[in-house]
Protein backbone atom coordinates (compact mmCIF):
# COMPACT_ATOMS: atom_id res chain seq x y z
CA UNK A 1 0.00 0.00 0.00
CA UNK A 2 1.36 3.59 -0.73
CA UNK A 3 0.29 6.06 1.64
CA UNK A 4 1.31 10.02 1.70
CA UNK A 5 1.17 11.14 5.11
CA UNK A 6 0.40 14.84 5.15
CA UNK A 7 1.10 16.99 7.99
CA UNK A 8 2.04 20.98 9.29
CA UNK A 9 4.56 19.30 12.05
CA UNK A 10 6.90 16.38 12.80
CA UNK A 11 9.44 15.62 14.83
CA UNK A 12 11.99 16.42 15.13
CA UNK A 13 12.29 19.15 12.38
CA UNK A 14 9.29 21.06 13.98
CA UNK A 15 7.01 20.93 16.69
CA UNK A 16 4.46 22.98 18.26
CA UNK A 17 2.42 19.78 20.04
CA UNK A 18 1.39 16.71 19.99
CA UNK A 19 0.48 16.52 16.44
CA UNK A 20 4.62 16.94 15.84
CA UNK A 21 4.98 13.43 17.82
CA UNK A 22 2.52 11.64 16.03
CA UNK A 23 3.56 12.64 12.91
CA UNK A 24 7.19 11.75 13.45
CA UNK A 25 6.36 8.12 15.30
CA UNK A 26 3.00 6.71 13.31
CA UNK A 27 5.10 6.76 10.10
CA UNK A 28 7.98 4.90 11.14
CA UNK A 29 5.16 2.42 13.17
CA UNK A 30 3.73 1.83 9.52
CA UNK A 31 6.42 1.29 7.63
CA UNK A 32 6.36 -2.36 6.34
CA UNK A 33 7.15 -3.88 3.49
CA UNK A 34 3.84 -3.57 2.84
CA UNK A 35 3.30 -0.35 3.52
CA UNK A 36 5.39 2.35 1.77
CA UNK A 37 4.87 5.57 3.36
CA UNK A 38 5.91 9.26 2.27
CA UNK A 39 5.69 12.59 4.76
CA UNK A 40 4.57 16.08 3.11
CA UNK A 41 5.21 18.90 4.68
CA UNK A 42 6.03 22.70 4.38
CA UNK A 43 10.14 23.69 4.23
CA UNK A 44 9.88 26.14 6.88
CA UNK A 45 13.05 27.90 7.87
CA UNK A 46 15.95 26.69 7.72
CA UNK A 47 14.70 22.57 7.56
CA UNK A 48 16.61 22.13 3.97
CA UNK A 49 19.66 22.98 5.53
CA UNK A 50 18.85 20.09 8.68
CA UNK A 51 18.37 17.60 6.22
CA UNK A 52 20.43 15.01 4.45
CA UNK A 53 21.48 15.91 0.36
CA UNK A 54 17.32 16.94 -0.04
CA UNK A 55 16.90 16.03 -4.11
CA UNK A 56 15.09 18.16 -6.21
CA UNK A 57 12.20 16.85 -7.78
CA UNK A 58 10.59 19.42 -9.75
CA UNK A 59 8.62 22.29 -9.93
CA UNK A 60 5.10 22.81 -9.08
CA UNK A 61 2.25 25.28 -9.70
CA UNK A 62 -1.03 25.04 -7.00
CA UNK A 63 -2.18 28.32 -7.99
CA UNK A 64 -1.64 30.05 -11.24
CA UNK A 65 1.05 32.94 -9.04
CA UNK A 66 2.44 30.95 -6.21
CA UNK A 67 5.29 28.03 -7.70
CA UNK A 68 6.86 25.84 -5.35
CA UNK A 69 9.98 23.56 -5.15
CA UNK A 70 9.93 20.09 -4.16
CA UNK A 71 12.52 18.18 -2.43
CA UNK A 72 13.07 14.77 -1.58
CA UNK A 73 14.97 13.37 1.49
CA UNK A 74 14.72 11.63 5.02
CA UNK A 75 13.12 12.12 8.16
CA UNK A 76 16.41 12.88 10.16
CA UNK A 77 16.80 9.74 12.12
CA UNK A 78 14.73 7.98 9.97
CA UNK A 79 14.20 5.86 6.56
CA UNK A 80 10.87 7.66 5.70
CA UNK A 81 10.99 9.20 3.05
CA UNK A 82 10.08 12.89 3.36
CA UNK A 83 8.87 15.78 0.69
CA UNK A 84 9.34 19.06 1.58
CA UNK A 85 7.90 22.19 -0.05
CA UNK A 86 10.07 24.61 -0.91
CA UNK A 87 7.81 28.10 -1.16
CA UNK A 88 10.05 30.93 0.66
CA UNK A 89 7.59 33.30 0.55
CA UNK A 90 5.44 31.36 1.89
CA UNK A 91 7.12 29.33 4.97
CA UNK A 92 10.76 31.09 5.01
CA UNK A 93 10.14 33.20 8.33
CA UNK A 94 10.96 33.54 11.59
CA UNK A 95 7.97 32.97 14.04
CA UNK A 96 6.66 29.56 14.21
CA UNK A 97 4.99 27.16 11.86
CA UNK A 98 1.32 29.26 12.48
CA UNK A 99 2.39 32.65 14.19
CA UNK A 100 4.26 35.37 13.44
CA UNK A 101 6.54 35.76 16.29
CA UNK A 102 4.83 38.59 17.89
CA UNK A 103 0.96 39.49 16.23
CA UNK A 104 -0.53 36.23 16.10
CA UNK A 105 -1.29 34.00 14.00
CA UNK A 106 0.23 34.33 10.14
CA UNK A 107 -2.09 36.65 8.40
CA UNK A 108 -1.97 34.30 5.06
CA UNK A 109 -2.14 30.88 6.72
CA UNK A 110 -5.41 30.30 4.46
CA UNK A 111 -2.89 30.56 1.36
CA UNK A 112 0.13 28.76 3.25
CA UNK A 113 -1.95 25.61 4.13
CA UNK A 114 -4.06 25.90 1.00
CA UNK A 115 -0.92 25.65 -0.58
CA UNK A 116 -0.04 22.19 1.92
CA UNK A 117 -3.01 21.04 0.71
CA UNK A 118 -2.90 21.16 -2.87
CA UNK A 119 0.32 20.15 -3.55
CA UNK A 120 -0.83 16.82 -1.60
CA UNK A 121 -3.47 16.51 -3.81
CA UNK A 122 -1.54 17.21 -7.05
CA UNK A 123 1.24 14.67 -5.80
CA UNK A 124 -1.50 11.68 -6.02
CA UNK A 125 -2.49 12.38 -9.86
CA UNK A 126 0.22 10.36 -12.24
CA UNK A 127 3.33 10.94 -13.12
CA UNK A 128 3.89 13.95 -10.55
CA UNK A 129 7.39 14.43 -10.39
CA UNK A 130 7.85 10.90 -9.08
CA UNK A 131 6.43 7.59 -10.38
CA UNK A 132 5.23 6.66 -7.02
CA UNK A 133 1.87 7.72 -6.43
CA UNK A 134 -0.04 7.69 -3.26
CA UNK A 135 -3.30 4.83 -2.92
CA UNK A 136 -3.96 6.72 0.42
CA UNK A 137 -3.73 10.41 1.64
CA UNK A 138 -3.73 10.86 5.34
CA UNK A 139 -4.51 14.35 5.87
CA UNK A 140 -4.16 15.71 9.75
CA UNK A 141 -5.81 18.85 11.10
CA UNK A 142 -7.25 21.75 9.53
CA UNK A 143 -4.11 22.37 7.82
CA UNK A 144 -4.31 19.70 5.34
CA UNK A 145 -8.19 19.88 5.13
CA UNK A 146 -8.70 20.97 1.71
CA UNK A 147 -6.94 18.41 0.55
CA UNK A 148 -9.37 15.86 0.24
CA UNK A 149 -11.68 18.66 -1.97
CA UNK A 150 -9.30 18.99 -4.24
CA UNK A 151 -8.75 15.27 -4.70
CA UNK A 152 -12.28 15.28 -5.94
CA UNK A 153 -11.89 18.65 -8.13
CA UNK A 154 -8.83 17.16 -9.69
CA UNK A 155 -10.51 13.34 -9.99
CA UNK A 156 -7.50 11.84 -8.57
CA UNK A 157 -8.09 8.24 -8.19
CA UNK A 158 -6.14 7.97 -4.06
CA UNK A 159 -8.71 7.69 -0.99
CA UNK A 160 -8.70 10.51 1.50
CA UNK A 161 -8.59 9.61 5.18
CA UNK A 162 -8.60 12.96 7.34
CA UNK A 163 -7.43 12.51 10.67
CA UNK A 164 -8.69 15.04 13.74
CA UNK A 165 -5.85 16.05 16.11
CA UNK A 166 -7.90 18.50 17.53
CA UNK A 167 -11.45 20.05 16.49
CA UNK A 168 -10.87 23.34 18.27
CA UNK A 169 -8.42 24.51 15.86
CA UNK A 170 -10.73 24.57 12.70
CA UNK A 171 -8.82 26.50 9.59
CA UNK A 172 -11.98 29.19 9.40
CA UNK A 173 -11.51 32.28 7.17
CA UNK A 174 -13.24 35.05 4.92
CA UNK A 175 -15.44 33.85 2.27
CA UNK A 176 -13.44 35.18 -0.04
CA UNK A 177 -10.68 32.84 0.38
CA UNK A 178 -13.02 30.52 -1.59
CA UNK A 179 -11.61 32.71 -5.13
CA UNK A 180 -7.77 32.75 -3.62
CA UNK A 181 -7.86 28.71 -3.40
CA UNK A 182 -9.96 28.41 -6.68
CA UNK A 183 -12.71 26.22 -4.55
CA UNK A 184 -15.40 25.84 -6.87
CA UNK A 185 -18.52 28.46 -5.92
CA UNK A 186 -21.00 26.13 -5.85
CA UNK A 187 -19.77 23.86 -2.99
CA UNK A 188 -19.60 26.95 -1.00
CA UNK A 189 -22.51 25.76 1.02
CA UNK A 190 -23.68 23.49 3.86
CA UNK A 191 -23.37 20.45 1.81
CA UNK A 192 -19.33 21.63 1.17
CA UNK A 193 -16.89 23.68 2.38
CA UNK A 194 -18.71 26.62 3.80
CA UNK A 195 -19.34 26.87 7.93
CA UNK A 196 -21.45 29.85 9.66
CA UNK A 197 -20.29 31.89 6.33
CA UNK A 198 -16.79 31.28 5.90
CA UNK A 199 -14.20 29.08 4.08
CA UNK A 200 -13.78 25.74 6.57
CA UNK A 201 -10.68 24.05 6.16
CA UNK A 202 -11.65 21.31 9.06
CA UNK A 203 -15.38 21.13 7.55
CA UNK A 204 -13.70 20.47 4.28
CA UNK A 205 -11.68 17.58 5.42
CA UNK A 206 -14.80 16.41 7.85
CA UNK A 207 -16.48 16.37 4.62
CA UNK A 208 -14.85 15.09 1.81
CA UNK A 209 -12.72 12.49 3.13
CA UNK A 210 -13.46 9.03 2.38
CA UNK A 211 -12.35 8.07 6.39
CA UNK A 212 -11.90 10.24 9.59
CA UNK A 213 -10.37 9.05 12.12
CA UNK A 214 -9.33 10.91 15.31
CA UNK A 215 -6.40 10.42 17.97
CA UNK A 216 -8.97 8.11 20.86
CA UNK A 217 -12.18 6.40 20.81
CA UNK A 218 -13.54 8.15 23.59
CA UNK A 219 -12.92 11.39 21.66
CA UNK A 220 -14.30 9.98 18.70
CA UNK A 221 -18.05 9.50 20.62
CA UNK A 222 -17.57 13.25 22.21
CA UNK A 223 -17.16 14.93 19.47
CA UNK A 224 -20.41 13.69 18.26
CA UNK A 225 -22.57 15.92 21.11
CA UNK A 226 -22.79 19.47 21.74
CA UNK A 227 -20.56 19.77 24.33
CA UNK A 228 -17.26 19.25 22.34
CA UNK A 229 -18.69 18.98 18.89
CA UNK A 230 -17.47 22.48 18.43
CA UNK A 231 -20.44 22.92 16.22
CA UNK A 232 -19.57 19.92 13.95
CA UNK A 233 -21.52 17.40 15.97
CA UNK A 234 -24.16 16.92 13.16
CA UNK A 235 -22.20 16.74 10.68
CA UNK A 236 -19.94 14.12 12.61
CA UNK A 237 -22.76 12.21 13.90
CA UNK A 238 -24.07 12.05 10.10
CA UNK A 239 -20.18 10.26 9.06
CA UNK A 240 -20.94 8.47 12.09
CA UNK A 241 -19.87 5.26 10.69
CA UNK A 242 -17.07 6.74 8.53
CA UNK A 243 -14.96 7.48 11.81
CA UNK A 244 -12.97 5.57 13.79
CA UNK A 245 -11.06 6.43 17.17
CA UNK A 246 -7.52 4.66 17.56
CA UNK A 247 -5.04 6.09 20.74
CA UNK A 248 -2.28 7.48 19.81
CA UNK A 249 1.17 5.28 21.08
CA UNK A 250 4.37 7.27 21.92
CA UNK A 251 7.29 6.73 20.82
CA UNK A 252 9.14 4.47 23.44
CA UNK A 253 13.16 5.03 21.82
CA UNK A 254 12.68 8.63 22.40
CA UNK A 255 10.64 8.34 25.90
CA UNK A 256 13.06 5.43 27.31
CA UNK A 257 13.95 6.25 30.66
CA UNK A 258 16.45 3.70 30.48
CA UNK A 259 18.31 5.75 28.03
CA UNK A 260 17.00 9.23 27.31
CA UNK A 261 20.06 11.08 26.49
CA UNK A 262 18.77 14.15 28.53
CA UNK A 263 18.64 12.49 31.91
CA UNK A 264 20.95 12.54 34.68
CA UNK A 265 20.58 9.20 35.90
CA UNK A 266 18.46 5.51 34.45
CA UNK A 267 15.91 3.75 35.29
CA UNK A 268 13.70 0.85 35.01
CA UNK A 269 10.64 -0.87 36.41
CA UNK A 270 12.59 -3.57 38.16
CA UNK A 271 15.43 -0.47 39.11
CA UNK A 272 13.93 2.32 40.19
CA UNK A 273 16.64 3.97 42.04
CA UNK A 274 17.69 6.47 39.12
CA UNK A 275 14.79 8.09 39.46
CA UNK A 276 15.38 9.02 42.94
CA UNK A 277 18.55 10.88 41.80
CA UNK A 278 16.86 12.77 38.52
CA UNK A 279 14.19 14.13 41.17
CA UNK A 280 17.00 15.20 43.39
CA UNK A 281 19.18 17.10 40.23
CA UNK A 282 15.67 18.48 39.33
CA UNK A 283 14.95 19.95 42.51
CA UNK A 284 18.40 21.86 42.20
CA UNK A 285 17.83 22.52 38.76
CA UNK A 286 14.64 24.14 39.33
CA UNK A 287 15.62 26.20 43.17
CA UNK A 288 13.56 23.78 44.82
CA UNK A 289 13.93 22.59 47.80
CA UNK A 290 16.10 19.21 47.94
CA UNK A 291 13.84 16.82 49.78
CA UNK A 292 13.72 13.38 48.35
CA UNK A 293 10.18 12.38 50.24
CA UNK A 294 8.31 15.57 49.33
CA UNK A 295 5.61 14.69 46.65
CA UNK A 296 6.46 16.31 43.61
CA UNK A 297 4.10 17.38 41.19
CA UNK A 298 5.08 17.97 37.23
CA UNK A 299 3.20 19.83 34.80
CA UNK A 300 4.64 19.82 31.13
CA UNK A 301 1.82 21.64 28.78
CA UNK A 302 0.44 24.56 26.41
CA UNK A 303 -0.95 27.43 29.13
CA UNK A 304 -4.42 26.98 27.47
CA UNK A 305 -8.25 26.47 28.06
CA UNK A 306 -8.05 22.98 26.70
CA UNK A 307 -5.66 22.17 29.44
CA UNK A 308 -7.60 23.34 32.41
CA UNK A 309 -4.75 24.45 34.38
CA UNK A 310 -6.27 26.98 36.01
CA UNK A 311 -8.26 24.50 37.69
CA UNK A 312 -4.65 23.80 39.71
CA UNK A 313 -3.97 27.75 40.37
CA UNK A 314 -7.44 27.42 42.16
CA UNK A 315 -6.52 24.77 44.18
CA UNK A 316 -3.48 25.73 44.59
CA UNK A 317 -2.97 27.63 47.67
CA UNK A 318 -4.57 24.81 49.75
CA UNK A 319 -2.45 22.10 47.96
CA UNK A 320 0.60 23.78 48.74
CA UNK A 321 -0.56 24.27 52.04
CA UNK A 322 -0.08 20.02 52.74
CA UNK A 323 3.85 20.74 51.79
CA UNK A 324 4.48 19.00 48.26
CA UNK A 325 6.32 20.93 45.70
CA UNK A 326 5.33 21.71 41.71
CA UNK A 327 6.84 22.07 38.86
CA UNK A 328 5.52 23.72 35.72
CA UNK A 329 6.77 24.10 32.10
CA UNK A 330 4.71 25.53 29.61
CA UNK A 331 3.92 28.98 27.72
CA UNK A 332 0.85 30.00 26.46
CA UNK A 333 -1.84 32.80 27.29
CA UNK A 334 -0.43 35.68 28.67
CA UNK A 335 -2.45 35.50 32.37
CA UNK A 336 -2.04 32.27 33.06
CA UNK A 337 1.48 32.31 32.24
CA UNK A 338 1.39 35.27 34.62
CA UNK A 339 -0.63 34.15 37.28
CA UNK A 340 1.89 30.80 37.15
CA UNK A 341 4.94 32.88 37.81
CA UNK A 342 3.26 34.66 40.72
CA UNK A 343 2.75 31.30 41.77
CA UNK A 344 6.43 30.55 42.04
CA UNK A 345 6.93 34.39 43.65
CA UNK A 346 4.63 33.75 46.59
CA UNK A 347 5.90 30.25 47.36
CA UNK A 348 10.13 29.97 46.65
CA UNK A 349 11.93 26.82 47.06
CA UNK A 350 7.92 25.23 46.35
CA UNK A 351 6.94 25.90 43.31
CA UNK A 352 9.42 26.33 39.92
CA UNK A 353 7.82 27.80 36.99
CA UNK A 354 9.76 27.48 33.59
CA UNK A 355 7.85 29.37 30.70
CA UNK A 356 8.97 28.72 27.21
CA UNK A 357 9.29 25.31 25.40
CA UNK A 358 12.18 23.44 26.67
CA UNK A 359 12.24 19.73 25.06
CA UNK A 360 15.15 18.78 27.35
CA UNK A 361 13.04 19.84 30.40
CA UNK A 362 10.43 18.47 29.59
CA UNK A 363 12.46 15.20 30.01
CA UNK A 364 13.84 16.17 33.03
CA UNK A 365 10.48 17.06 34.43
CA UNK A 366 8.51 13.61 33.07
CA UNK A 367 11.12 11.70 34.47
CA UNK A 368 11.82 13.78 37.72
CA UNK A 369 8.38 14.37 38.98
CA UNK A 370 5.94 12.21 41.04
CA UNK A 371 2.91 13.06 39.89
CA UNK A 372 1.98 14.12 36.40
CA UNK A 373 -0.96 16.78 36.60
CA UNK A 374 -3.24 16.56 33.25
CA UNK A 375 -7.15 17.80 33.92
CA UNK A 376 -7.77 19.05 30.64
CA UNK A 377 -11.43 19.97 29.88
CA UNK A 378 -11.26 18.26 26.63
CA UNK A 379 -8.00 16.11 25.03
CA UNK A 380 -8.09 14.39 22.16
CA UNK A 381 -5.66 12.34 23.44
CA UNK A 382 -3.15 13.68 25.15
CA UNK A 383 1.00 12.09 24.83
CA UNK A 384 2.25 13.31 28.08
CA UNK A 385 -0.09 11.10 30.23
CA UNK A 386 1.85 8.69 28.27
CA UNK A 387 5.27 9.60 28.51
CA UNK A 388 4.19 10.14 32.22
CA UNK A 389 3.30 6.13 32.55
CA UNK A 390 6.09 5.43 30.68
CA UNK A 391 8.15 6.98 33.20
CA UNK A 392 6.81 5.67 36.52
CA UNK A 393 5.15 9.50 36.78
CA UNK A 394 2.12 8.51 37.68
CA UNK A 395 -0.73 10.38 35.89
CA UNK A 396 -4.11 12.35 37.28
CA UNK A 397 -6.38 13.27 34.60
CA UNK A 398 -9.25 14.65 33.78
CA UNK A 399 -11.92 11.78 32.24
CA UNK A 400 -11.96 13.01 28.99
CA UNK A 401 -10.79 11.94 25.82
CA UNK A 402 -7.51 10.19 25.58
CA UNK A 403 -6.81 10.49 28.88
CA UNK A 404 -9.83 8.49 30.04
CA UNK A 405 -8.76 6.35 27.39
CA UNK A 406 -5.14 5.57 28.66
CA UNK A 407 -5.25 5.91 32.46
CA UNK A 408 -5.98 2.92 34.30
CA UNK A 409 -8.06 4.65 37.50
CA UNK A 410 -9.61 2.36 40.26
CA UNK A 411 -8.89 2.53 43.86
CA UNK A 412 -6.49 0.95 45.95
CA UNK A 413 -8.01 -1.46 47.89
CA UNK A 414 -8.40 -2.03 51.92
CA UNK A 415 -5.12 -4.38 51.32
CA UNK A 416 -3.16 -1.80 49.68
CA UNK A 417 -3.42 -3.31 46.95
CA UNK A 418 -3.95 -0.75 43.54
CA UNK A 419 -5.43 -3.74 41.44
CA UNK A 420 -4.77 -2.89 37.67
CA UNK A 421 -4.47 0.68 38.32
CA UNK A 422 -1.54 3.46 36.76
CA UNK A 423 -3.15 6.16 37.54
CA UNK A 424 -6.32 8.45 38.84
CA UNK A 425 -8.74 9.67 36.67
CA UNK A 426 -10.85 12.43 38.05
CA UNK A 427 -14.60 11.37 38.44
CA UNK A 428 -15.66 14.90 37.65
CA UNK A 429 -13.98 17.67 36.04
CA UNK A 430 -13.77 20.17 38.12
CA UNK A 431 -11.44 22.04 40.86
CA UNK A 432 -12.24 20.80 43.75
CA UNK A 433 -12.43 17.02 42.52
CA UNK A 434 -8.73 17.89 41.48
CA UNK A 435 -7.81 18.73 44.93
CA UNK A 436 -9.17 16.16 46.44
CA UNK A 437 -7.76 13.51 43.78
CA UNK A 438 -4.38 15.11 44.18
CA UNK A 439 -4.59 14.85 47.96
CA UNK A 440 -5.13 10.66 47.27
CA UNK A 441 -2.57 10.32 45.32
CA UNK A 442 -0.03 12.04 47.24
CA UNK A 443 -1.67 9.89 50.52
CA UNK A 444 -0.55 6.53 48.46
CA UNK A 445 3.15 8.47 47.52
CA UNK A 446 3.34 8.27 51.25
CA UNK A 447 3.51 4.48 51.36
CA UNK A 448 6.61 3.67 49.24
CA UNK A 449 5.63 -0.08 48.94
CA UNK A 450 2.20 0.69 47.19
CA UNK A 451 3.84 3.60 45.27
CA UNK A 452 6.64 1.78 43.76
CA UNK A 453 3.63 -1.26 42.92
CA UNK A 454 1.83 1.77 40.58
CA UNK A 455 4.92 2.68 39.29
CA UNK A 456 6.11 -0.74 38.09
CA UNK A 457 2.51 -1.14 36.61
CA UNK A 458 2.58 2.71 35.14
CA UNK A 459 5.68 1.58 32.99
CA UNK A 460 4.70 -1.65 32.30
CA UNK A 461 1.48 -0.39 30.55
CA UNK A 462 1.91 -0.82 26.65
CA UNK A 463 1.76 2.62 25.17
CA UNK A 464 3.75 1.61 22.26
CA UNK A 465 2.39 2.53 18.50
CA UNK A 466 2.10 -1.03 17.82
CA UNK A 467 -1.80 -1.96 18.05
CA UNK A 468 -2.70 1.33 17.18
CA UNK A 469 -0.46 1.05 14.05
CA UNK A 470 -2.24 -2.20 13.67
CA UNK A 471 -5.68 -0.51 13.74
CA UNK A 472 -4.37 2.23 11.08
CA UNK A 473 -3.25 -0.42 8.82
CA UNK A 474 -6.98 -2.05 9.20
CA UNK A 475 -8.34 1.47 8.71
CA UNK A 476 -6.37 1.97 5.56
CA UNK A 477 -7.43 -1.64 3.92
CA UNK A 478 -11.27 -0.65 4.54
CA UNK A 479 -10.72 2.45 2.99
CA UNK A 480 -8.71 1.04 0.10
CA UNK A 481 -12.30 -1.66 -0.58
CA UNK A 482 -14.88 0.85 -0.09
CA UNK A 483 -16.23 2.22 -2.99
CA UNK A 484 -15.34 5.26 -4.23
CA UNK A 485 -17.86 8.55 -2.73
P1 LIG B 1 -1.15 19.14 22.66
O1 LIG B 1 -0.70 18.66 21.34
O2 LIG B 1 -2.62 19.39 22.76
O3 LIG B 1 -0.37 20.31 23.16
P2 LIG B 1 -0.15 16.57 23.68
O4 LIG B 1 -0.11 16.04 25.07
O5 LIG B 1 -0.67 15.69 22.64
O6 LIG B 1 -0.90 17.98 23.74
O7 LIG B 1 1.32 16.90 23.20
C1 LIG B 1 2.09 17.93 23.71
C2 LIG B 1 3.52 17.68 23.32
O8 LIG B 1 4.23 18.90 23.41
C3 LIG B 1 4.22 16.71 24.23
O9 LIG B 1 5.24 16.05 23.53
C4 LIG B 1 4.81 17.65 25.29
O10 LIG B 1 5.90 17.10 25.94
C5 LIG B 1 5.19 18.82 24.45
N1 LIG B 1 5.21 20.10 25.15
C6 LIG B 1 4.16 20.88 25.49
N2 LIG B 1 4.58 22.02 26.07
C7 LIG B 1 5.93 21.94 26.10
C8 LIG B 1 6.95 22.82 26.57
N3 LIG B 1 6.66 23.98 27.13
N4 LIG B 1 8.23 22.43 26.42
C9 LIG B 1 8.53 21.24 25.85
N5 LIG B 1 7.62 20.38 25.39
C10 LIG B 1 6.33 20.72 25.51
C1 LIG C 1 -3.68 17.55 19.57
C2 LIG C 1 -4.45 17.24 20.84
C3 LIG C 1 -3.77 16.21 21.71
C4 LIG C 1 -3.25 15.05 20.89
C5 LIG C 1 -2.37 15.55 19.76
C6 LIG C 1 -1.82 14.43 18.88
O1 LIG C 1 -2.70 18.49 19.76
O2 LIG C 1 -4.71 18.42 21.59
O3 LIG C 1 -4.69 15.73 22.67
O4 LIG C 1 -2.51 14.16 21.71
O5 LIG C 1 -3.11 16.41 18.94
O6 LIG C 1 -2.83 13.64 18.31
Amino acid sequence: MRLLFVTSEVFPLIKTGGLADVSGALPTALASSDTEIQILLPAYRGMLAQCSSPKHLGSLQPFHDIRCELYKTLLPGTNIPLLLIDCPALYDRDGGPYHHPLHGEWEDNPLRFGVLSKVAAMLAMPNMLQAWQPEIVHCNDWQTGLTPYYLKQMGSQAKSVFSIHNLAFQGNFHADWRYRLTLNLEDYQAEGYEFYGQVSFMKSGLFYADALSTVSPTYAREIQTDQFGFGFQGLLQHRAADLTGILNGIDTEIWNPAQDPYLPAHYTASALSGKQAIKQALQAELGLRQQADTPLLGVVSRLTYQKGLDMLIEIADVLLGSGCQLAVLGSGEASMQRQYLSLMQRYPGQVAVTIGYNEPLSHRIMAGTDIFVMPSRFEPCGLNQMYGLRYGTIPVVANTGGLADSVHGGEINAQGVPGTMTGWVMADNDASTLLVTLQTAMQVYANSGQWQQLQRQAMQQDVSWETSAQHYQTLYQNVLSSPKA
